[in-house]
C-alpha cells in the first residue's frame, strides 16, 4: 500500500454523487479545480475523470482539514473523506450533475502540489492550442475532451462487438512493412540490420488483409494506426486510425449492407441517433452532375444547374467560348442572395478562383429583373430561360462559373459547401448519409502522365465495363463506394481484383512495369495465383466519424496526442534529430542543411 494513501480507498469518483448518496460516508481524490474562500467556510471544487463536486471545509468541524485546505491551490491532488449533505437552501446548482449536494469534509490530505498551470481548466479554455497541445497532459483534463476520449473508446467497443457478432476476426498486421500505395508519401524507417533499406509504415492494411482472405479467414477486421506523410487539413493527421475491414465471396452490396448497419449501431449506442437505413446511394457521375464534388453534404439543397446548352449561343463570350472548347456553364441560386454586399461577392469570387475558376459571374434578382454586370450580354428570351431553369425569383442571388467540367464542378461545388456554412444551412446534429458508387477506375495523371488508379490499384473495374480496359481505360467505372457524411469521406473500399491476369493488366494500365510490380506488390500477385477468393472490403476514418460524432470542429479534439498541422508534436518536440552515432549505425549521412 502506498504510504501516502494509508488505508484510504476511494469510495466514489466525483462526479457520481448524487442526492441517493446523502448521509453516506465517502472517500474521493481528485484534483482542484477551484477554491473559495468565504470567511471562514472554504469551498473546494474537487474534479476527476467523471465529473466534479464540491467539498465545504468548515473550522467548527475539523480544524485540521480546514488549515490544510487553506494551502490547497487548482490542480493540487487531494483525498478527502466526509459526508455527503443537502447543499443548503438557494445554493442547489442545477446545471451540474452533482448540483444537489456536496460534501462536509471531516479529514483533506494533500497527495500532491501543481505547479500554476498555463491556462484554466475548464470547458471554456480559450487558451491558444499551440499551448494546449505544449501541456497537452493538461489540455486533457477538459471534460470536452474527455468526453469526447470516453465516446471514442465506446465507439471502438461497439465495433468490436457489432464485428465479432458478424463473424469477423480481429487481426494485426505489420507497421513495419513495404509501401502501400494510397495516394501519399511514405513514412521510411531505415534498418540498422539490412543496411541501406527501409521500410515503410503503412498508408493502410490493404495488402495485408487481402493477403488474410487468400488465407481463408473470411472475415477481418482490425482498428489500426495508418500512416500518411500528405498535406494537413483540418480532417487529416499524419497517423490516423482507420476500423479496416475486409470479407470474402461478398458483392458490394453485401459490404454496404453490413456496414451501414455497423454504423447505425454506433450512432445509437454513441448518441441516441436512430439512423435511417438503407442509406441512400448516389452514381459518382450523379453527385458530380448535381453537387460538383464527390463528397456532398446532402443536408441542404442549392444544387448546381447546367446551362451550356442555354448559354452556347449567347452573346456573353466567356460562356460561349467556354462550350465551344468543351467546357461547361454551371449555375447555383442562393435563395434570399440578393441582400450580399459587393464585398461578399468579390470574397465568393476569391473563393472560386482557389479552385482554379476565372472568375464568378452573379446576378441579383430584383424588382427591375437581373442586376448583373453580364446582364447586358443575354436577350430577353436567354434570361427567362436561364430564370426558369434554376427556378430564380425575386430575392434570389445566381452564381455562374463557367471552365473546363472538373475546375467548374469543383469550383461550384466547393462554394457550395462554403455557402451552407455561412448561411447555416445545415445543422450539426442533422446526419445525412450517402454511399457514392460507380466511381471511375483510373484518372489520367497530369504530371507523371499516365493513369493512376481513383481509389487504389487493387480495385475491381465493373464487369460490364471491362471491354473498355482496353478501348477507353479513362472511362471504366470501379466496384469502388465511399460513405460520405455530412459533406465528409467517413469510409472507402471496393470489391478487389482476384484474378492474376487483371491485377497485371490493372498495373500495365497505370504504366506500372511488370518488374516494377513484381518488385512492389510480387507477394500480392504471387498469392493471387494460389486460389484467391472474390473479396472486396471498406476502411473508415474512426478520427473522422468521432469529429462528427462529437461535433468537434478539429480532428485533434478527438485525438489523445494528435500533431499540428505542420506533422509535429508540440509536447514531446518530435520529430526531432538524432546522434551522429545513430546514423552511423543506420548508414545514414544527413545532407548539408543551409
Ligand atoms: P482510404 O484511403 O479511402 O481507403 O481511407 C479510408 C478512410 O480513412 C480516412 N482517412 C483519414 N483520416 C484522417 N487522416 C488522414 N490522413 C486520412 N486519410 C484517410 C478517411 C477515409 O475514408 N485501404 C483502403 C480501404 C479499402 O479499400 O478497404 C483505404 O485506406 O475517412
Ligand atoms: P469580364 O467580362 O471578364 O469583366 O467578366 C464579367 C463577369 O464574369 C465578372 O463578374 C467575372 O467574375 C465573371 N467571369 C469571368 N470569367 C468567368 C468564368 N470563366 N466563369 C464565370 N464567371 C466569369
Amino acid at each position: 500500500m502506498n504510504d501516502i494513501l494509508g488505508d484510504w480507498k476511494r469510495s466514489h469518483y466525483c462526479g457520481h454523487l448524487t442526492a441517493a448518496d446523502i448521509g453516506s460516508t465517502v472517500c474521493m481524490m481528485g484534483w482542484v479545480q477551484r477554491r473559495r474562500d468565504h470567511g471562514g467556510l472554504i469551498f473546494i471544487d474537487l474534479r476527476d475523470r467523471e465529473g466534479i463536486v464540491q467539498l465545504a471545509l468548515d473550522p467548527d468541524r475539523d480544524p485540521d482539514a480546514h488549515s490544510r485546505a487553506d494551502k490547497v491551490r487548482n490542480e493540487f491532488v487531494v483525498a478527502i473523506q466526509g459526508k455527503v449533505s443537502p447543499r443548503p437552501e438557494g445554493t442547489v446548482n442545477p446545471k451540474m450533475k452533482t448540483g444537489e449536494v456536496e460534501v462536509e469534509v471531516s479529514e483533506l490530505r494533500i497527495l500532491n502540489t501543481a505547479q500554476t498551470p498555463p491556462f484554466m481548466i475548464d470547458e471554456y479554455s480559450e487558451a491558444a492550442e499551440n499551448i494546449r497541445l505544449k501541456y497537452r497532459y493538461l489540455d486533457l483534463r477538459r471534460p470536452t475532451i474527455q468526453d469526447n476520449l470516453v465516446m471514442r473508446h465506446k465507439v471502438a467497443r461497439t465495433v468490436r462487438r457489432y464485428l465479432d457478432a458478424n463473424g469477423f476476426l480481429e487481426i494485426e498486421t505489420p507497421v513495419l512493412t513495404k509501401s502501400t500505395p494510397e495516394g501519399a508519401r511514405d513514412y521510411l524507417v531505415p534498418s540498422r540490420v539490412n543496411s541501406g533499406t527501409f521500410y515503410a509504415l503503412p498508408q493502410s492494411p490493404q495488402l495485408f488483409k487481402q493477403l488474410l482472405m487468400v488465407s481463408g479467414y473470411d472475415r477481418y477486421f482490425q482498428i489500426v494506426k495508418c500512416f500518411r506523410d500528405e498535406d494537413l487539413r483540418a480532417d487529416r493527421q499524419p497517423e490516423f486510425t482507420q476500423i479496416d475491414c475486409e470479407m470474402s465471396f461478398v458483392s458490394r452490396d453485401d459490404v454496404m449492407t453490413i456496414m451501414e448497419e455497423m454504423i447505425s449501431t454506433i450512432f445509437k449506442e454513441a448518441i441516441d441517433v436512430d439512423v435511417q437505413l438503407p442509406m441512400a446511394h448516389l452514381t459518382y457521375a450523379e453527385a458530380m452532375d448535381r453537387f460538383g464534388v464527390d463528397n456532398p453534404d446532402m443536408r441542404f439543397g442549392l444544387e448546381l444547374t447546367e446551362l451550356s446548352d442555354l448559354v452556347a449561343a449567347s452573346g456573353f463570350k466567356v460562356f460561349a467560348d467556354v462550350v465551344a472548347k468543351g467546357g461547361i456553364v454551371k449555375a447555383i441560386n442562393v435563395k434570399g442572395g440578393a441582400s450580399f454586399s459587393r464585398k461578399e461577392l468579390d470574397d465568393l469570387t476569391e473563393f472560386v478562383k482557389i479552385y482554379g475558376a476565372k472568375g464568378l459571374a452573379w446576378v441579383k434578382m430584383t424588382e427591375e429583373g437581373w442586376q448583373s454586370p453580364i446582364a447586358k450580354f443575354f436577350s430577353e428570351n436567354d434570361l427567362s430561360a436561364i430564370n426558369e431553369r434554376l427556378a430564380a425569383e425575386l430575392g434570389d442571388l445566381l452564381l455562374f462559373v463557367a471552365d473546363k467540367p472538373k475546375i467548374t464542378n469543383e469550383a461550384l461545388g466547393r462554394l457550395r459547401g462554403h455557402l451552407g456554412q455561412k448561411l447555416e444551412l445545415a445543422q450539426k446534429d442533422d446526419f445525412r448519409f450517402v454511399w457514392i458508387t460507380d466511381f471511375p477506375l483510373l484518372e489520367w495523371d497530369e504530371e507523371s502522365k499516365r493513369h493512376v488508379a481513383v481509389h487504389h490499384p487493387f480495385t475491381a473495374p465493373m464487369d460490364e465495363d471491362i471491354s473498355l480496359l482496353d478501348s477507353d481505360p479513362g472511362k471504366a467505372r470501379a466496384k469502388a463506394y465511399d460513405l460520405v457524411l455530412n459533406g465528409s469521406e467517413i469510409g472507402g473500399g471496393s470489391i478487389r481484383i482476384h484474378d492474376q491476369s487483371v491485377q497485371s493488366r490493372m498495373f500495365k494500365l497505370m504504366g506500372i512495369e511488370q518488374e516494377e510490380a513484381r518488385e512492389k506488390f510480387g507477394f500480392l500477385l504471387d498469392a493471387l495465383e494460389y486460389g484467391a477468393p472474390p473479396h472486396g472490403g471498406i476502411a473508415f476514418g474512426l478520427d473522422r466519424l468521432m469529429m462528427i460524432l462529437s461535433g468537434s470542429d478539429s480532428i485533434r479534439d478527438v485525438i489523445a496526442f494528435p500533431k499540428t498541422q505542420k506533422a509535429t508534436c508540440l509536447m514531446s518536440e518530435a520529430p526531432g534529430t538524432v546522434d551522429e552515432k545513430q546514423l552511423r549505425e543506420l548508414s545514414i549521412r544527413l545532407a548539408k542543411s543551409k
